[in-house]
């Protein structure tokens, strides 16, 4: 099994352990930020996890052009594409 899988968040490529979830992804793409929002509502609302386990759609995001994934319950996968606010 390798150390680290290459994914996208967004069009920027990072690397992460195996077994890390698509929200894990999103949130150590957006590790330098200072917001802990993933994504905005269709009115414009800063949205972020609640749950982690796939109860909140929180975290919906598009994960190889299927919209509304819920990121928290897919575990990424090498090359996936990873969009929040689509
Ligand atoms: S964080 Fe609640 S469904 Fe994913």
């Amino acid at each position: 099994m390798p150390d680290a899988i290459s994914v996208t968040v967004n069009g920027s490529a990072i690397r992460v352990p195996p077994n890390t979830s698509a929200l894990a992804a999103i949130l150590i793409s957006r590790a330098s930020s200072s917001s802990p929002f993933v994504r905005r509502s269709v009115t414009g609302e800063p949205r972020g996890p609640l749950c982690a386990m796939g109860i909140c759609f929180e975290c919906r995001a598009t994960i190889n052009n299927q919209r509304h994934s819920r990121a928290c319950l897919i575990l990424c996968a090498p090359g996936m594409d990873i969009r929040t606010n689509e």
